[in-house]
């Protein structure tokens, strides 16, 4: 390279360099500002504590081995938030479901068993609706923590991987990848520093780690775009998963970035991939429960915009 390119080359990527960091800084203070991060008594943060406390209580009554006195703690935060809540926000639903999933927890403690206090499923009815109309295969998805013994088909896996390759994506960069652990020890090594399968990611049978090729980005205003690319991705791969019959459960990797080099250098992804999520799967036990999880009502979720003139 000549030396007045070489330097043109030096300053270009410096001037690239810094913009990163400052839209990087910038993404910081907004998610200071607009997240539950600092302030602790919005009513949006409040109904984000809520249901993700009562998602905790109902998660324990889904589990395979739940015992009553499980997740006290969790139950005692619950009724905290909730009294905050209900003074922010009233009796509105993010408080009934509160309600309701302290009142299951109450009826395992008196004796009821868990089996009773979840939603029911038959992995009959499941597979057969998965294997129907669309809208029955999303109604019927639901993330399964009880899992039946035994392998699951490494055909089922890569013709659902196939279809999850058929996912849109930013100008066609198609980056989903999926990494799949079927081996006891691999599973284990790829669960080690993920924080929320515990009492159920051991009887997955295989477990998936959802990355996108994060090289094929090059400018910063594309610096989020691995992770809506990869959600698409991830949510195709979850419904081709169940359309095969099999239960999933997706897996959080929320984590600081010195944990996600340490789990990619442990399990071999290369450092360039981005981790979006795992994803646990499993065969369907026969009869089985999973956890309530109520949704917002549609006047929650859809809005018109107002018009501009
Ligand atoms: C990105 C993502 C991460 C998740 N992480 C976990 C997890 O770590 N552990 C878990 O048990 N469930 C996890 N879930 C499942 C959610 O709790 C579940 O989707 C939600 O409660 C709605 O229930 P449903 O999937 O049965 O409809 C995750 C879901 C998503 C989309």
């Amino acid at each position: 390279m000549k030396p007045l390119q070489s330097l043109y080359t030096m300053a270009r990527n410096l001037k690239r360099f810094w913009l990163n960091l400052r839209v990087h800084v910038d993404d910081a203070i907004t998610f200071a500002r607009s997240s539950g991060l600092l302030q602790e008594d919005q009513p949006g943060v409040l109904a984000g504590h809520v249901l993700k406390t009562a998602h905790r209580v109902d998660k324990g009554l889904s589990l395979p081995d739940s015992q009553p006195g499980h997740g006290l703690q969790a139950a005692q935060l619950l009724s905290r938030q909730l009294q905050g809540h209900l003074r922010h926000s009233g009796a509105d639903w993010v408080w009934q479901s509160g309600r309701a999933a302290l009142a299951r927890r109450a009826r395992h403690e008196a004796g009821v068993p868990a089996s009773e206090l979840g939603v029911a499923m038959r992995a009959r009815e499941v597979q057969e609706a998965a294997s129907g109309a669309f809208p029955e295969l999303v109604r019927v998805r639901r993330s399964v923590r009880q899992f039946a013994p035994g392998p699951v088909c490494i055909e089922s896996l890569k013709r659902a991987c196939e279809l999850a390759a058929l996912s849109p994506s930013a100008c066609n960069r198609s980056g989903g990848r999926v990494w799949v652990a079927t081996e006891v020890e691999q599973r284990r090594r790829v669960l080690a520093l993920q924080d929320g399968h515990q009492g159920f990611g051991e009887q997955a049978a295989a477990v998936a780690v959802v990355t996108v090729d994060t090289s094929a980005f090059h400018t910063v205003a594309e610096r989020h775009q691995a992770w809506v690319d990869g959600g698409l991705f991830a949510m195709t791969l979850l419904y081709a998963l169940q359309h095969e019959g099999l239960g999933t459960c997706c897996l959080n990797w929320c984590v600081q970035p010195s944990t996600d080099r340490r789990f990619k250098r442990s399990v071999g992804i290369p450092l360039h991939e981005t981790v979006v999520m795992l994803i646990a799967i499993g065969a369907l036990p026969d009869e089985f429960t999973v956890a309530h999880s109520p949704r917002r009502p549609l006047d929650e979720v859809m809005h018109g915009l107002g018009s501009h003139t």
